[in-house]
């Protein structure tokens, strides 16, 4: 009983008309796969700019978001200047913790010390040793991607901190016995609560205190009796 109904259907749609049926069915498919793979790609483009995005800002931002908030907030020129001029008359090895680009570690490294630089943003560990290889400082001007909480600050004689208020307790705490004998440290712009300095240069966001490990251990043995 259907096939008189079917055959009708059939020959109600002229020759032509299934053509032009079979065009536009045809690329509406292929409109639907290419508006598909646009998105595909428009997505992607939004996930590659998300990813690119977040590996270079990430390490910006992470260590303002630490329980001890250390940004990158790189030394004022005058703040190096002073920095320099309170281990005027000292040499040897010298540790900048958290050495952001590198400025103070090459400046030490220009004027001889054989300089180290921890960090833990790789951008700017990778853009440290890229200025001290086109100054010709790769030598005495090295930088570590590594945490300044987990660095054994022992070996060095100078020791230079550009800090925030907020970790300067804990630092002290941490070097109060970590240090080798007859070494200094140098702090710039926020200074240790409990050491005494025996030197300051500067003043206000540019001020760097020079403290000396002999003077430490003395408050160390005080602190203990
Ligand atoms: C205030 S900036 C000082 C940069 C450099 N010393 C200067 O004076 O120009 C502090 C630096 O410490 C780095 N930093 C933060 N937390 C750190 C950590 N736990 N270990 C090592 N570096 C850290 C930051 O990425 C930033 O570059």
């Amino acid at each position: 009983m259907a096939a008189p109904l079917e055959k009708s259907r059939e020959s109600a749609v002229s020759p032509a008309a299934c053509e032009i049926c079979e065009q536009i069915s045809g690329s509406g498919v292929d409109a639907l796969e290419s508006k598909a793979k646009s998105e595909k790609v428009i997505l992607g483009i939004f996930a590659a700019t998300f990813v690119t995005f977040y590996a270079i800002s990430g390490p910006f931002i992470t260590p303002g978001l630490r329980r001890i908030c250390l940004p990158f907030v790189p030394a004022t020129p005058k703040q190096v200047q002073n920095v320099m001029t309170l281990l005027r008359g000292r040499r040897g090895s010298l540790l900048d913790i958290g050495s952001g680009d590198g400025r103070i570690v090459l400046e030490a490294a220009k004027q001889g010390f054989q300089a180290n630089g921890v960090e833990l943003n790789l951008w700017l560990v990778l853009f440290s040793r890229f200025k001290a290889k086109r100054l010709g400082l790769s030598s005495n001007a090295k930088f570590f991607r590594k945490n300044l909480w987990k660095t054994d600050m022992s070996p060095y004689a100078n020791v230079i901190v550009f800090g925030t208020e907020q970790m300067m307790g804990k630092l002290e705490e941490k070097l109060q016995s970590g240090l080798k004998p007859g070494s200094c440290v140098v702090a710039c712009r926020f200074p240790f609560p409990n050491w005494p300095p025996v030197k300051t240069e500067g003043e206000g966001v540019d001020q760097a205190w020079l403290y000396q490990q002999e003077k430490l251990n003395d408050l160390g043995k005080k602190k203990h009796h």
